[in-house]
């Protein structure tokens, strides 16, 4: 294989229920940007946090492979987990909320983050923190360090949670929705610096979006998705100029300012 990711015949459920992703073949190549699009509830976050393997304890891979650098990830065991996530895989959560600790200061979080996977002291590490959070163009970094989650703004929040989800230099940022909770222009300026990243550090980037529209601007190839399975994986020019089917025309068609676009 000779891109980064290749998923084959994924297939995941949750006891009680139906398949929530069915036969899901997809390659990620190094570098590549992936958009995946579909209504809510088709399966978008299952199939990504199958990827980093955080499914809730209620999820059970039916059958699939899941090869990343070469090797099946879905066989790896806890250690080769914790060595594998935030190193070379690593996910930007919806809502950042949930993902930075309400009551530790970004510092500190930030910090201890670094330090389970890197062997720097605690100055090493708190240079790399304020390294990566310029890099995500924050201004003050100082003062972001020594602030609560809380005395932040949606769109810094989401800019410090992708600055820790960078700091590693993974080889393939998961972000799920990364830009939905914020206003057009931070959506803008995030999606211009996820894709700065890819240019800086080679990185694959997949991104989940509600969005065709953001998909458009981001991503080389868009993956449309429907009840669980997929719908049409091509280039971004073939999918919005020349969808295939029509789940895909219609929800093009929901979006009229895209009616016309070059892309
Ligand atoms: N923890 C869970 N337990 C049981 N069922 C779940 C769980 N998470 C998701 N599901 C079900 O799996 C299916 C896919 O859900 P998923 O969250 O992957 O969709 P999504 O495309 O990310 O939706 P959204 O756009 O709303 O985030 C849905 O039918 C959903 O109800
Ligand atoms: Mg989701």
């Amino acid at each position: 294989m000779s891109g980064l990711l290749e998923i084959r015949s994924l297939t995941v459920k949750y006891d009680g229920d139906g398949n929530a992703i069915k036969n899901i073949d997809m390659t990620v190549d190094h570098k590549e940007i992936i958009g995946i699009v579909g209504e809510s509830g088709c399966g978008k976050t299952t199939l990504i946090r199958s990827i980093i393997h955080l499914l809730s304890s209620n999820a059970k891979v039916v059958s699939g492979e899941i090869i990343f650098n070469g090797q099946d990830i879905i066989k790896y065991n806890k250690e080769q987990w914790r060595n594998l996530r935030g190193n070379e895989i690593a996910m930007v959560f919806q809502n950042p909320g949930s993902y930075l600790n309400p009551i530790i200061k970004i510092g500190k979080q930030f910090v201890q983050s670094i330090r389970n996977h890197r062997a720097l002291s605690k100055r090493e590490a708190i240079k790399k923190a304020k390294e990566t959070l310029e890099k995500m163009h924050l201004r003050d970094c100082d003062r972001i360090m020594d602030s609560y989650p809380f005395q932040l703004s949606g769109g810094m929040k989401q800019r410090v949670a992708i600055a820790m989800a960078i700091a590693m230099e993974p080889k393939l940022i998961l972000a799920d929705e990364p830009t939905s909770a914020l206003d057009v222009m931070t959506q803008v300026q995030i999606a211009n610096e996820l894709m700065a990243l890819r240019e800086d550090f080679h990185t694959s980037i997949i991104m989940v979006t509600h969005n065709i529209g953001c998909a458009a601007y981001m991503a080389d190839r868009i993956m449309v998705m429907n009840k669980g399975e997929i719908v049409e994986f091509e280039s971004k020019a073939q999918i919005i100029a020349q969808p295939k089917k029509e789940y895909t025309r219609n929800l093009l068609n929901a979006i009229p300012e895209l009616k016309g676009l070059e892309a």
